[in-house]
């Protein structure tokens, strides 16, 4: 939610900070601006629309600087207009700042500031806070103070309820930016005699080699040379500095015409990489080294609790039906923001584990932090390495998906549920699990990339069906068992993207309610891969056959089905294991096929974000 970044250094400030935000606009597009720094010259330029408004925008006002910091807004307190864009100017005209987060007390804020003769101009939560620091840097800060832009920052924090990530500038420090973070991260990169400031090492753009990763209630000033961080009570903070692989980071659209095709297509590799150095086919088992946990501590876990949300509260539900099929441990899936607040009673060998494609989504996180305080062991599947999340947790596995642009989840879900199924697989084998059972999914995990690649054959024919379902107003998604949450990631993805009202459904329940929907103008879409459960998913067509609805099965078993229903699309066979892998992969392809015969803008769904970092 909303993107920041901050350049000090010796060149041109303004192109860096454009060429930062762009690769940030995954994190909110409502609107953006920018603030420079030139001497105590500070030009203010904020436009609602998206990035390339802004850079237009900023061709007719050129303004030399070596310093600035600039913002992609999400909207959350106040409409999406120029004013209410960032960076807000506090109302003496001498600070700056850019927000990503949620003042909770910005009332009681506002008021104070007000007391004190400052004025607001925007309805958003943020402005109060430039504000405050102006407040406290001009009335709580001693003039001879080295260090006192920074300490009437650390002071106007200490007022703040809720959440922030900000970068600040000053007419009176010319070459200093404050930024700060409780709940939004924000990150320093290092370069050769100049410092970056952004949300995610995206906004570096390949120009800093080494990273400080802030952490909550830390605030650093940041100078083209130096970098010192203290904590919110004013302690003085060594910090670690951590280099950056830019080949995970590598974000370019690679010839596809969306970085969602991209990522699409991107799955054989991505899921190999979720593979790779994690299978032993001789003990036929996973190796699973980060979990950071012994086979005998493992053995005591007598029940799991995933946490999550979206595309990644699927993958867990994926994950419950896989660990309880297989290792036969009791699994308990909640939304990451109910658990939060539902203090629901867990049982003491309960393992935690999150599931998050940026490693910063705040109630996944907060989830995770209560589950620390409540002493449970935790887990993390992140995708973001170095993200909050998989820095707090007790132990975890990184996706090596590669950077994921496209704000609707794909790759990373796939490959989440690639690494819940080699979980599965090692958790099973450490109790029941044969040697032999345990080597037919070794070699099922083993052969997921290259029928995920044949899967991805189908596009052209997925393509024509699509056409042909883009008018519809209304779906259903209907599937049974591993597939139900397939259903439900299928309706999200259509819904997200193409802003077609879309149903997820176990099948059968279709009965109790959705069947209401069934007509010629609402399709349904049924997954049918389990051999199990065939005759009756043919049932359920059957039914919403003689109501007229039309239907498209994914199904690998054509010929079962094609008497029953409308399009098919035929998946290859494969191992049971590995069904739910191959069988995400059409439901991506149907709804990227959809969006785009709608002239939807697949990468920047209307009023979503791609991290959540707010509540
Ligand atoms: C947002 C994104 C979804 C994603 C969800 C959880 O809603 O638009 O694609 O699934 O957040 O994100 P996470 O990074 O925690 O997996």
């Amino acid at each position: 939610m909303c993107g920041i970044t901050g350049y000090v250094g010796c060149r041109d400030a303004s192109p860096i900070l454009i060429e930062g935000l762009k690769k940030l606009e995954y994190r909110g597009y409502d609107s953006a601006g920018i603030a420079l720094l030139n001497g105590s010259d500070m030009e203010v330029v904020k436009k609602k629309g998206r990035v390339n408004v802004l850079e237009s925008e900023l061709g007719k006002h050129p303004f030399c600087a070596r310093l600035g910091i600039s913002h992609t807004r999400w909207a959350t307190h106040g409409a999406v207009t120029d004013q209410n864009a960032h960076p807000h100017v506090s109302s003496d005209g001498n600070f700056a700042l850019v927000h990503n987060g949620i003042v909770e007390n910005y009332e009681d804020i506002k008021k104070f500031c007000q007391s004190q003769g400052y004025t607001f101009k925007s309805q958003t939560d943020s402005e109060v806070l430039v504000n405050l620091i102006a407040y406290h840097y001009e009335k709580r800060t001693d003039p001879n103070l080295p260090n006192r832009f920074l300490e009437a920052v650390r002071k106007a924090l200490v007022h703040v309820e809720g959440t922030y990530g900000i970068a600040v500038i000053s007419r009176f420090h010319p070459d200093q930016i404050v930024a700060a973070r409780k709940g939004s991260p924000l990150l320093i990169g290092i370069g050769n005699s100049e410092r970056l400031v952004a949300s995610d090492v995206l906004g570096f753009a390949g120009r800093a080699n080494n990273v400080i990763y802030l952490e909550d209630e830390q605030i650093a000033l940041v100078t083209k040379d130096n970098c010192d961080i203290v904590t919110i009570c004013n302690k003085q903070i060594d910090f670690e500095v951590k280099s950056i692989d830019w080949d995970l980071e590598n974000a370019d659209m690679c010839g596809f015409s969306s970085y969602m095709e991209k990522e699409i297509f991107e799955q054989p590799k991505s899921i190999e990489n979720a593979i790779r150095g994690r299978i032993s086919s001789d003990a036929s088992t996973a190796v699973l080294s980060g979990l950071n946990m012994t086979p005998t501590e493992l053995r005591q876990i007598d029940r799991i609790l995933f946490c999550a949300c979206g595309t990644a509260w699927h993958a867990c539900l994926v994950a419950e039906y896989l660990i309880e099929k297989y290792a036969r441990i009791p699994v308990d899936v909640e939304y990451a923001s109910e658990f939060r607040y539902r203090n629901i009673p867990v049982h003491k060998n309960t393992l935690v584990i999150v599931i998050s494609q940026s490693g910063e989504t705040i109630d996944t996180l907060e989830a995770l932090r209560e589950s620390k305080r409540k002493g449970f062991r935790t887990l993390a599947i992140t995708n973001s390495v170095g993200s909050t999340i998989s820095r707090e947790s007790d132990g975890g596995l990184y996706q090596y998906a590669g950077k994921e642009v496209g704000v609707a989840s794909t790759k990373a879900f796939t490959s989440q549920v690639t690494i819940c199924l080699l979980l599965a697989l090692y958790l099973a084998r450490m109790r029941d699990m044969s040697f032999s059972d345990g080597k037919r999914i070794v070699e099922a995990i083993k052969s997921a990339p290259e029928a995920v690649a044949k899967t991805l054959e189908l596009a052209p024919r997925i393509k024509e069906i699509a056409k042909k379902y883009a008018k519809y107003k209304d779906f259903l998604f209907l599937g049974r068992l591993c597939e139900f949450p397939l259903a439900l990631e299928g309706a999200l993805k259509l819904k997200e993207i193409s802003y077609i009202h879309a149903e997820g459904y176990p099948a059968a329940e279709m009965k109790h309610g959705p069947i209401a929907l069934v007509s010629p103008d609402c399709p349904s879409v049924i997954f049918a891969t389990s051999d199990e459960i065939y005759s009756k998913l043919l049932s359920n067509a059957q039914e919403i056959k003689a109501r007229n609805g039309k239907i498209i099965a994914i199904t690998d078993n054509p010929e079962i089905f094609s008497a029953s229903v409308d399009d098919i699309i035929a998946l290859p066979r494969v191992d049971a294991s590995i069904k739910h892998i191959v069988a995400a992969v059409p439901a991506q392809l149907f709804a990227y096929y959809v969006a785009r015969e709608l002239g939807c803008d697949v990468d920047k769904p209307r009023n979503l974000a791609k991290a959540v970092t707010v509540e």
